[in-house]
Parts: structure tokens; sequence; C-alpha cells
């Protein structure tokens, strides 16, 4: 039976960094766990979402046409997932004619059963984050991102989602595995309970993009483009639906309401399940480029190796929640599990059989004990990794180390092997081939998780199968044959000191230069010179804007959105303002307090996250950059106005 899952498609603006490595990371395992379980064939599709206005203009600034931009950047992409070792079968790109093909073939069904209609819009879009924004003025900060927004006025196609509120969540109620984990099913359905709106799924404005099979020039907006790449990349072999689409929790709403509704429309099977993943955090926030804080995995496999970093991350952080990294935390992990417990197990056992036993597998049927121990260990890790729990499956992996490592103490092989009883030589037998299994079982578990350093213990046990054709019914005990050969014995995780944080530090320097480069540093004199001239106001126009000078006297986060700094600014009233405004991802709360900024204040009141701000910040807004705030040299008195 075959099972198809699916990464996201990566923005090609952005290189690949930690958060964006971890879907990956963890479609690889399931697709090897999947195999193990004994689907056949598993395919893995991964790609590279490359129409948008956004990479439109990313191409602009390095000056590059977008196509030669974003091939480029997506061979990026398969440079990294190489050096990360993932094995996916296709890698689609949306600039795919193939791709295109499928586009405007699914749209094609959803407007021949009725669900597409021609109509007008005008209002607010925000690049950022691709999408339309309800409740802000045209010009207005995004309220998700805080990113400034932009005027459009279009005649687009739209999608009639509204008539799929209760077929999804009837979807939702039917099948209680269509969007995992649980908490975030609840979402949805508190999502599409409150009524959907129905969206526009072209534009105008782009020429980036796929043309729609419609009068005049129009491009499909790039949700209704990247989510069907999943079914292009397996359009010429048979394996639609998708068994599991694997994706961060930011962008559950697209795959879980947007995408079923659009597959209903086009009479098309649904995938199974939507999987959403939680954030790797970095210095506390989500790890993204434009907060600035990313780290790539590329220096980090160069020291410790991918595998290390993969089980980090798989063991540190619960699938489905959000966790931190830190090359602390990495380093810690690698030294007490990798190197003292998995690596110190398998050479332990290893040279025990090659000093005892001439390496040759002892004949036992060895200890029923910690044959017990890993039948359960089997059992109980089956159900983790059944259930997406990867940390709980490797958990209870390591406790069974522990369990040999204990028994090894216990038996003390070293005296045994001195006593020349036939009791003893014995309890030699036993010691070393329950060592020695355990260790397979450990290895054919660890597969999925850490495939080169499992295949590399499983070459050493002298096993004779390859790794990646194990199935669940090489987990039972006793599968060790007796008077197999084992092979060289080499360190697996040898320990690493704190010099290999400072490594892995330095190489992060050198491969930011080496992306930032690649990506194309922005361009802020080239995209002064393409924004379009601004048109021309009286002064009058100009005294009606309130600037005035304010000092900030508090500053905090907004819970929940990543950009924006809720501040009281003095601007010599009677109370400081209430002041919401984008730039928490250039300025952190500590660094404006106290500082002198130019404040609009007579805008109109309006509510960002629930908090009413009273005034704007004015601040140089700079192409994929951040803002930067408008500041005096000289002493200013607080409340002085702008002329
Ligand atoms: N192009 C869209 C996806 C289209 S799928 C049809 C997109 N791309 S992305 O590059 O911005 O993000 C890709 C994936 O990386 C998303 O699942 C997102 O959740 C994930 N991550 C990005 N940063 C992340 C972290 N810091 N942590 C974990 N995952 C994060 O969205």
């Amino acid at each position: 039976m075959k099972y198809y899952l699916t990464t996201p498609i990566y923005y090609v603006n952005a290189a690949p960094h930690l958060g964006t490595a971890y879907s990956t990371f963890v479609a690889d395992l399931i697709k090897r766990f999947k195999k193990m379980e004994g689907y056949d064939p598993v395919v893995l599709t991964t790609g590279s979402d490359e129409h948008s206005l956004k990479v439109e203009r990313a191409a602009q600034a390095a000056g590059m046409n977008p196509l030669a931009y974003t091939t480029k950047m997506a061979a990026e992409f398969i440079s990294q997932w190489a050096k990360l070792g993932i094995d996916y079968d296709h890698f689609i790109r949306t600039s795919d004619p193939k791709h295109h093909e499928t586009v405007r073939w699914l749209f094609e069904r959803c407007q021949k059963n009725g669900y597409i209609y021609k109509g007008a819009y005008t209002g607010a879009y925000c690049i950022s984050d691709e999408a339309y924004v309800n409740d802000v003025t045209p010009g207005e900060p995004c309220p998700t991102c805080g990113n400034p927004t932009e005027t459009v006025t279009e005649e687009n196609y739209f999608f009639k989602l509204s008539a799929f509120q209760k077929p999804l969540l009837e979807l939702y109620e039917k099948n209680p595995n269509f969007v995992k984990p649980d908490h975030r099913r609840n979402e949805m359905i508190a999502f599409v309970q409150q009524g959907l709106n129905d969206l526009s799924i072209t534009r105008t404005n782009i020429q980036w993009g796929i043309r729609a099979p419609v009068e005049g020039h129009h491009v499909f907006y790039v949700w209704f483009d990247a989510l069907i790449s999943y079914m292009s990349a397996v359009k010429d072999d048979d394996f639609w639906p998708a068994d599991l689409h694997l994706i961060g929790k930011d962008i559950l709403r697209f795959h879980a309401v947007y995408w079923p509704a659009f597959l209903m429309a086009a009479d098309l099977p649904l995938p199974k399940q939507v999987f959403a993943h939680g954030w790797i955090l970095h210095e506390e926030s989500k790890m993204s480029k434009s907060r600035g804080n990313v780290v790539r995995p590329g220096p980090i496999v160069d020291v410790v190796g991918a595998d290390a970093l993969r089980y980090f991350l798989l063991r540190e952080i619960t699938f489905g929640q959000d966790g931190s990294f830190s090359y602390d935390a990495l380093l810690q992990r690698y030294n007490s599990d990798l190197a003292n417990g998995l690596g110190n197990l398998a050479s332990r056992t290893l040279t025990l059989i090659q000093q005892n036993r001439s390496g040759l597998i002892p004949d036992s049927p060895g200890s029923p004990e910690v044959a017990e121990a890993a039948r359960r260990t089997t059992e109980l890790t089956m159900d983790a990794f059944c259930a997406f729990n990867f940390s709980r499956g490797l958990e209870t992996l390591w406790s069974f180390i522990s369990v040999i490592d204990k028994f090894i103490v216990e038996r003390a092989p070293w005296k045994l092997a001195k006593d020349p009883s036939g009791f003893a030589q014995n309890m030699l037998d036993e010691t070393l081939y329950s060592a020695a299994e355990g260790l397979r079982i450990i290895c054919a578990w660890v597969y999925p998780v850490m495939p080169d350093s499992a295949r590399n213990i499983w070459i050493q046990l002298g096993m004779k199968t390859p790794i990646e054709s194990v199935t669940f019914a090489d987990l039972h005990w006793g599968k060790l044959v007796a008077g197999q050969k084992i092979g060289s014995v080499a360190a697996v995780f040898p320990r690493l000191d704190a010099s290999a944080i400072a490594k892995m530090e330095v190489l992060e320097v050198q491969e930011k230069a080496r992306q930032a480069e690649l990506f194309g540093a922005a361009k802020p004199v080239a995209h002064a010179a393409a924004t379009p001239e601004a048109p021309k106001i009286s002064i009058d126009d100009f005294v009606k804007v309130d600037l005035r000078v304010g000092r900030v006297v508090s500053a905090e986060r907004v819970k929940g959105a990543d950009k924006l700094l809720h501040m009281k600014v003095d601007i010599g009233e009677q109370h400081p303002r209430t002041i919401v405004a984008g730039i928490a991802e250039s300025y952190a709360p500590e660094q404006m307090l106290g500082r002198k900024v130019v404040i609009v204040a007579n805008l109109q009141p309006r509510k960002l996250r629930g908090i009413e701000s009273n005034g704007m910040i004015v601040a140089a807004s700079l192409e994929g950059g951040k803002p930067v705030l408008a500041g005096f040299l000289e002493e200013v008195p607080v409340g002085a106005r702008l002329k």
C-alpha cells in the first residue's frame, strides 16, 4: 500500500534555517518509519513556493528576472536538503509548467461546478503575509505582522468558500484525525463555525504568477497556486490523495480550511491528515528571517553531523509544541545521550565481543529480562512513533539503553571472562548476546531519526541486510544470528567540548554572509528609484499632519504578535499616549525606554490586537528590511511640533 506525504513548499526569498528544516527532517523520519511499517512505495514531496509579489520584488531588488532568481534559490534549498540527508522523491517548483497546468485544471473544475465567480475588491493587502487584511485602512500596518499594507482595487475571481462551512465541519466531525494535534483541530472548528467569507483567488497587480484561464490579466493568488503543488508533484503517478501534509501551525488554516474546500469544489479526494507542528524558538521567539534570529543547519551539520541535529530537535521538542534551540542545549544532549549513551553502549558491547569472542556473536537466547525489556520498549516506542510523539519514543529507547548499561555493569562481563567455568562462560555468552541484540533493536528504531549513525552501528554489528530494508518484523528479540562476525569497531559519536560551539558559531557567521550574498542584500537605492512618486500635496495638506516629538516611557511586546510593541509615549500631554507599532523585530522594549521618537499625533485611534493605538511612530521602511526609527541629533523637548 502506498503512503504519500509532503512538507510545505518553501518560500524562496529566505534561505533554509532550522525552523524551515524542521518539517523536512520530520517528513524524512516519517518516510523511513512508514517504510519500516511496510508501506510501499512511500513517497515524499517537498519543493519551492516561487510566485508572489514578494518574490517579484526580491528578484527586482537583486536585479534578476524572477525565474532566474527563483531557480538560484530553489537550487540552494536542494543543496541544503542534500546536506541534511533528506530522502525526498519529488522537489516541485511552482514555476514548473506541469504545476501551472494542474492549477488551471483544478480551477476549471471548481468553475464548472459553480464555485467560482467574478467580483470586485478594494481594500488593504499585506504583501508580507500575502493576504487581504480586513479592518484596517489601506496603508496602515497589518494587524497580524505589523508591516505596512497596500491598497488594492481589483476585479477578481472569487472562490465560494462560504459554501463549505457545513461540509468542512462535517469533515472534522467524521474524521477526527483530519487535523492533528487535537487542540489545533478545535481551533479550526471554532474558526469555521464563525462563518467563512468567499476568497479572492486571482490578482491583477502581479506578473510573476500562474495566469488564470480567463479573459484579461489574472494571476492566481499564491495559496490557490501553492497548495495544488502537492498534487502536481505526483500527477504522473497514482499517489493522490496525500496521506499526510506536515506543516507548521502558522499555515494550518490554509491547509485545513482552504485546501479541503478547493478539493471538494473540484470533486477530488481529500488528503487524509494535516499535522501542524509548533515553532522552533531561538532567543525566546520564533526563529524567522524577518526577526533576524535564524540559525542555519549547515554549520551544525559540519560540526556535529545531521543526525545529532535531528536527534536534538526530535528529542528536545514534543512534536506539535514549540521548543527552543540553543547551541549549549545541543552540545549537552550530544554528549549525554549520544556520546555517553548510544555511542558508549555500541563501542562497549562491540569491544567486549571483539575481545572475548573473537568478534563473533555468541550463541545464546539472551537474558529473559532484557528480552522482556526489549519487547516492552518496542511496544511503547511503536505507540509513540505511530502517534508522532517522537520525543516520547526516543525517551523510551534511551531508558532501554540505561537498562542494558545497568545489566552489563551488574553482570560484569570482564570478570566472567576471567572465569573458565561453563557457568561463567554461558553467562558471558548471554550477557554479550543480550547487549548486542538490544543494540540491534535500538539501531533499527533509531534509524528513522538518525539514519547515518544507525547504519554505521548496524554495519559494525556485522548485519548482512541493509538497514534501509528493516521492517517491524525485525524488531523481535532473537533475530541476531549467532556466529555473525562483527565489523571493525569505531566511535560513532566522539565526545565534544565547548570548542564545538565556538566552531559552529564561526561557521554560522560565514554561512550567513554566503547566503546574504546569494539572496541579494536589500538595495534601498534601487528600491527608492522604483517606488512610484507620491502625488504632490499642498502645504495646507501637510500641516494637517500633527507630527510631535515624544519620549517612550514604557514598552512591552504584544503577546502573540511577533512584530508589535505596546508603548506609552509622552508627547507633553497630561497623560502619555498608548501607541502600538510594528517595530518589535528591530527594537527590543528596553531599547525604546527613554528614546525620543517622532509621532503622528492626530491619527484616528485604531485597535491592534485589542489595544487602542493613539498615534503612529515614524520610521523609514526598507524593502525586505526592518523599520528604522526617525530621531534627532540635537536635544529636542518632548511635545515639540515638526513643521
Ligand atoms: N510557502 C508557504 C507554504 C506553502 S505550502 C503549500 C510557507 N513557506 S515558509 O517558507 O514561510 O514556511 C515553510 C514552513 O516552515 C511552514 O510550515 C512554517 O511553519 C515553517 N517554519 C518557518 N519558521 C519556523 C520555525 N521557526 N519553527 C518551525 N517551523 C517554522 O509558509
